[in-house]
């Protein structure tokens, strides 16, 4: 029995926050690694915390699903609501678990409402906060996206970058160097490890899709699809630039609401359905080109070495631009119409892969985590 107690008390405990889908492929990951760690004695152990940000099955249950993630140990289930609302729910009902059992460690990813909701309550308890994909910066404050970065980013313990520009950033904000842990990416480690397990979505038979002769497009961002009149010129250049090659658009629950009543009509857009992790990827893939307004996907085509073009003016992933096949196009309808011109012609720059996006970073943020834990017992 005291042997048990003792064995407790020696174990690390890191709550694992995740909440929107893009969430899913980063934590990944690091759960299978942790569980891999766990089975050759560490003592490291999570708790698995789903805070219910994306609920319906297409956007969460889906991706736990085909990522091997377990079900999570709490769901907080907040749902929806205004940014202050789902923020601010999000942070009274994780502080509730924080009572029900203390974590040594909370680890977060990326950049959405949870990231910043359980980082701002786990910090105000006293508990330690990691950050994975920490320092990136678009310097675009309109997006809520910016702003959770940047308060999460001034309250972490520990910084996972993805890249080095990422570190720079730190730096100049004034963190120290032996806080920084430049890791790579924990998204491409997702996608290393499934390369063999992508299967086409139905919709690939069902179009009659064939390989580098259609578009994927993806939109959701609140600046491009809020306003109706915005979304439908955009839909109307990407539907009239795409030299006939069909255009396959998932359609994110956020644009389907403001699509849901219109008469468009395209000749060439086939809207779809959200699809699973394994379908997306593969549509990805195989596709000539993408058009998304999605940052993790730009870093997605830039490892696959698909030409992307992104429907905003700024990124906070500059290395998909400078080393990678990404273009950013912001509102410029002409360079919209050029650039998919170009794509369809096989005009468009080779990228390369960033460094340490090598499908092992997972591996480095838990030997990182190991030391981190080591130091504090
Ligand atoms: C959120 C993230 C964004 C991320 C995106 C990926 C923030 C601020 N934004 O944006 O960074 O790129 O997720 O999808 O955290 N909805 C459903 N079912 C769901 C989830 C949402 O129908 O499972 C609907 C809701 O009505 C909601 C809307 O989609 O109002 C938007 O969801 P929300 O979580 O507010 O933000 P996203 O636009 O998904």
């Amino acid at each position: 029995m005291l042997v048990l107690e003792s064995l407790q008390v020696m174990k690390y405990i890191i709550d694992i926050i995740a909440g929107a889908r893009p969430n899913f492929m980063k934590i990944a990951p690091i759960i299978h690694e942790l569980n891999r760690v766990r089975d050759n004695g560490s003592s490291l152990a999570y708790r698995l915390i789903h805070t219910g940000q994306h609920y319906d099955t297409a956007m969460s249950g889906r991706f736990f699903e085909q990522l091997g993630i377990p079900d999570p140990d709490v769901n907080l289930g907040v749902g929806s609501g205004t940014q202050a609302e789902q923020t601010g729910n999000i942070m009274i009902a994780y502080e509730r678990q924080v009572a029900i059992q203390r974590p040594n460690l909370c680890l977060v990813v990326g950049d959405v409402n949870s990231t910043m909701a359980c980082a701002i309550t786990a910090k105000k308890l006293g508990i330690p906060v990691a950050h994975v994909e920490a320092g990136i910066r678009s310097g675009d404050w309109s997006m809520p996206e910016e702003v959770n970065r940047v308060v999460t980013d001034s309250i972490a313990d520990w910084f996972f970058t993805t890249s080095e520009s990422a570190t720079l950033n730190l730096r100049q904000q004034g963190v120290q160097v032996e806080a920084i842990f430049f890791v790579g990416n924990t998204m491409i480690d997702t996608l290393v490890a499934n390369q063999r397990r992508l299967v086409p979505a139905a919709c690939v038979s069902e179009l009659g899709l064939s390989a580098r002769r259609y578009f994927v497009l993806t939109m959701h961002r609140p600046a491009n699809v809020d306003s109706f009149d915005m979304l439908a010129k955009f839909l109307r250049t990407i539907d009239s630039s795409s030299a006939g090659l069909p255009v396959v658009f998932p359609v994110h629950p956020r644009t389907a609401k403001i699509l849901r009543d219109c008469s468009l009509r395209f000749d060439n857009i086939q809207m779809v359905e959200p699809l699973g992790y394994l379908e997306f990827l593969h549509l990805v893939r195989e596709s000539v080109g993408v058009i998304t307004d999605s940052g993790g996907l730009s870093e997605e085509t830039t490892v696959l070495g698909v030409p992307c073009l992104t429907l905003r003016n700024t990124t906070e992933r500059p290395e998909t631009v400078t080393i990678g096949t990404n273009r950013l196009i912001g509102s410029d309808h002409v360079a919209l119409a050029d650039s998919m011109g170009q794509i369809v012609q096989g005009k468009w720059k080779i990228g390369s892969v960033p460094p340490l996006w090598d499908g092992q970073c997972a591996h480095r943020i838990i030997a990182a985590i190991e030391s981190i834990a080591d130091t504090r017992r």
